[in-house]
């Protein structure tokens, strides 16, 4: 992954998933969308594959790797199964969900993918691009967010072709991701269900559907979030939060009515707000001064869009 590559753009159709699903079984990396960011593609069982999904990142080695499956089926045979797993995989699944159980008997995943951990995250995307592609694959396949590791996530192809372009092997191109911020990271190895990392399905959801609440992580534990960096989702500029004043020379991300360089959501609409955060973050990045963020309430969505500014201000 040294020496530059040339990056084949693929679109949606059928031609173009087939060829991707090809450079993936043959130990390439492949960019696809999900309903929540642009992931990078790894045959999960192929280690070379996963290594270079490391290097082209230049992610840490012991940040763990999402493993992406096709259905509920393909999920089981990788992991330790529970009651709590099959609730939430029949309410959420496919969708902005991530499951981390115990690996299973002959899961045939590279240790690369976990990070060397005893538990695997799992996810079925919705979005159909991502399931044909899996489908078409026919085994996990490993992918993080298409970013180089600690910058901006991609939620648009020209956002993965502007961070990798000639590091990986091609982009599978179907418009941008809906959701807009990466899934909510449950934990279901424990006694009870640990929320890892909040995201595109509010925790109120899970909630309702648990009939209980979910604890939240114990952040000293380092093998609750092992990859969750405090700097992360960082543009060139500074960024300051809960602003409800604005300088000279900063550059106004809003939410809600107001006069604002780029608005969130006018609305005040916290799926819109999700939607737009790392397109409006990119936008502004490519203007180079400093960003004030006005503030976003802490609910719903709101706790992962607050988590992902929390660590784009964060000292570097
Ligand atoms: O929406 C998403 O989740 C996107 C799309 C592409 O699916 N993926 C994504 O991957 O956000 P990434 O690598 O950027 O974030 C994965 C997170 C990391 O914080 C990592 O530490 C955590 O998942 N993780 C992975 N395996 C884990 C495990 N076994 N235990 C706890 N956390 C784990
Ligand atoms: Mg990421």
């Amino acid at each position: 992954t040294d020496s530059p590559i040339v990056t084949e753009a693929l679109g949606n159709r059928p031609e173009d998933i087939a060829r991707a699903a090809e450079l993936l079984r043959a130990g390439h990396l492949v960019a696809f969308p999900t309903e929540t960011v642009y992931g990078l593609g790894a045959d999960a069982r192929n280690g070379a594959a996963v290594a270079a999904i490391y290097a082209s990142k230049g992610r840490p080695s012991f940040n763990p790797l999402i493993a992406h499956v096709g259905d509920v089926a393909a999920a089981r045979a990788l992991v330790v199964w529970n009651d709590c797993a099959e609730a939430m995989a029949e309410a959420f699944w496919p969708g902005p969900l991530t499951l981390v159980l115990p690996l299973g008997a002959g899961h045939g995943v590279s240790p690369l993918v976990t990070a060397g951990l005893a538990t695997l995250a799992l996810r079925v995307p919705a979005k159909p691009c991502a399931r044909d592609l899996l489908a078409a694959v026919g085994g996990p396949v490993a992918a993080p967010s298409a970013n180089p590791s600690g910058r901006i996530s991609p939620t648009t192809a020209a956002h993965v072709r502007a961070g990798l372009h000639g590091r990986i092997a091609a982009i599978l191109d179907d418009g941008p991701c809906a959701v807009g911020v990466e899934s909510t990271i449950l934990g279901l190895q424990g006694p009870a269900p640990v929320l890892l990392r909040p995201g595109g399905l509010a925790v109120e959801e899970i909630e309702a559907v648990l009939g209980q609440p979910v604890a939240e992580r114990d952040a000293a534990d380092p093998l609750s979030a092992p990859g969750q960096l405090l700097s992360h989702y960082a543009p060139n500029a500074s960024v300051r939060l809960n602003a409800t004043r604005f300088e000279a020379g900063e550059l106004s991300l809003g939410f809600g009515p107001g006069a604002f360089d780029l608005n969130l959501s006018e609305t005040g609409d916290l799926a819109e707000a999700a939607a737009n955060l790392f397109g409006h973050l990119h936008r502004l990045d490519a203007r180079d001064a400093p960003i004030a963020v006005a503030p976003v309430p802490e609910v719903g969505l709101g706790v992962a869009i607050n988590d992902r500014l929390r660590r784009a201000a964060a000292p570097r």
